[in-house]
């Protein structure tokens, strides 16, 4: 099973196949100038499946789901070649929660974004429906989902009504949707995606959750050119909830821009989980004022102090941080915290410069158990030779 998952501003990833991403979502980049695309239509190309064709209208204001349903549904049941889902420039679609179900029948499946689609603006969309997502791919393989349009997923009814940030609401909820899930597929990419949300979410409480997060079953993952913040970051975790297996190997992690997250660089793993996390890179990453810019958290417990502590552990090995820089908001830039247990192993920390966002103040790294080489590490020395 494959569960990519783009929170509303962000995105969130967990998987038990490998499959590879090229991702340039540009969160929170609003004017993004769209390239101009042939405007195919379904007449005469048996192979292009135009929302438009479906009846979709495209005025922001009626509900165009059951158009892009149909329209998936006549691509997904296209044999031949590369069907083509095509949501056209110069309108903006609304849609209300919606599932594009596979097995498709031809191996492989285009989903092209030009323009606009919007989430509706008040939760009560949800009503009755799955309040964890919006948009969902289930159970399609050879999925390629690009173009310059932008998701807009319309956070904040959600954020307006978050028990995180209104604990005192009567009603308010815990769950907000996530904008765009792929769940059991295999071999599906992501690029160009331009996710954002109503400007009022500008602020800090507006931020959601992890920017990307990474799951027990991921493997063969690049991530590149992405913009985040404010938010949580990037979070290779949590891992090994309930004593899960975890195996995450080979994720890189590149040019990546941190503003104002709770993290940068991030891995946690609960002491419960066993298993792996193995050759992961993060390189050439730049944080601006970010409070854990470089994290592993082997202890983590999801409430503070509630964990008793346990002689197991998700092994973490060969992660480099190569290349990274910028400023912590908090005093510790950089804070390898393994288990003695389990320790981290083949760390590597290679030209790193953070220091405090705060004048006059300085930055500092803590490592525990873990191993491994360091040049140029600012704060340092942390983990020694
Ligand atoms: C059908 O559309 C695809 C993608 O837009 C294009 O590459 C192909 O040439 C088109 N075929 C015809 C017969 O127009
Ligand atoms: C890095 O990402 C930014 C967007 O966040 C992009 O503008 C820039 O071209 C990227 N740099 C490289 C070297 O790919
Ligand atoms: C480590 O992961 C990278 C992808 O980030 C991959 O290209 C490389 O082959 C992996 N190395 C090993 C030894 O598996
Ligand atoms: C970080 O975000 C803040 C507020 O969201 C903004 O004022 C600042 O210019 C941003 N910094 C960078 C380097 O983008
Ligand atoms: C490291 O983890 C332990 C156990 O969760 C915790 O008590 C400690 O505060 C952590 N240290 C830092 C510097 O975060």
């Amino acid at each position: 099973m494959v569960h990519v998952y783009i929170l509303p501003l962000c995105l969130a990833i967990s998987s038990t196949f490998s499959y590879i991403m090229d991702i340039f979502a540009f969160i929170f980049v609003l004017g993004i100038v769209s390239l101009v695309i042939s405007s195919a239509n379904a007449n005469g190309n048996a192979s292009t499946f135009n929302v438009l064709n479906y009846g979709a209208i495209g005025d922001g204001k009626k509900e165009d789901s059951p158009a892009f349903l149909e329209a998936w549904n006549a691509a997904c049941s296209t044999v031949k070649g590369t069907p083509k889902v095509i949501v056209p420039e110069k309108r903006t679609f609304l849609l209300n929660p919606v599932v594009f179900s596979g097995p498709c029948k031809a191996k492989k499946i285009d989903f092209m974004i030009s323009r606009k689609i919007v989430a509706p603006s008040s939760p009560n969309a949800w009503k009755g429906r799955d309040a964890s997502q919006w948009l969902a791919f289930s159970g399609v393989s050879g999925l390629n989902v690009y173009g310059s349009g932008t998701i807009d997923g319309q956070g904040k009814g959600w954020w307006d009504q978050s028990c995180r940030y209104h604990p005192e609401l009567q009603g308010c909820t815990k769950l907000a949707p996530t904008a765009l899930k792929f769940l059991s597929g295999n071999d599906i990419s992501l690029s160009n995606a331009d996710f954002t949300n109503s400007p009022q979410t500008h602020s800090k409480i507006g931020s959601g959750d992890d920017c990307i997060s990474i799951g027990d079953y991921i493997s063969n993952l690049y991530i590149t050119n992405i913009e985040c913040g404010p938010g949580h970051g990037v979070s290779i975790g949590s891992l090994g909830l309930g004593g899960n297996f975890v195996q995450v190997e080979n994720i890189h992690v590149s040019n990546l821009s941190l503003n104002g997250t709770t993290n940068g660089a991030r891995i946690k793993t609960y002491q419960v989980g066993k298993g792996y996390v193995r050759n992961v890179t993060f390189e050439d990453n730049k944080f601006d004022s970010v409070d854990n810019p470089i994290i592993i958290d082997q202890n983590y417990c999801g409430v503070r102090g509630t964990c008793k502590e346990l002689p197991t552990g998700v092994h973490i090995s060969d992660v480099t941080y190569k290349g990274l820089y910028g400023t912590s908001s908090t005093e510790v830039a950089i804070n390898l915290n393994c288990s003695r247990w389990v320790e981290c192993t083949g760390i590597s920390l290679q030209s790193i410069k953070l220091t405090s966002a705060k004048d006059g103040k300085q930055a500092t790294a803590n490592c525990v158990n873990a191993h491994g080489k360091e040049t140029r590490v600012l704060p340092g020395p942390c983990i020694g030779n």
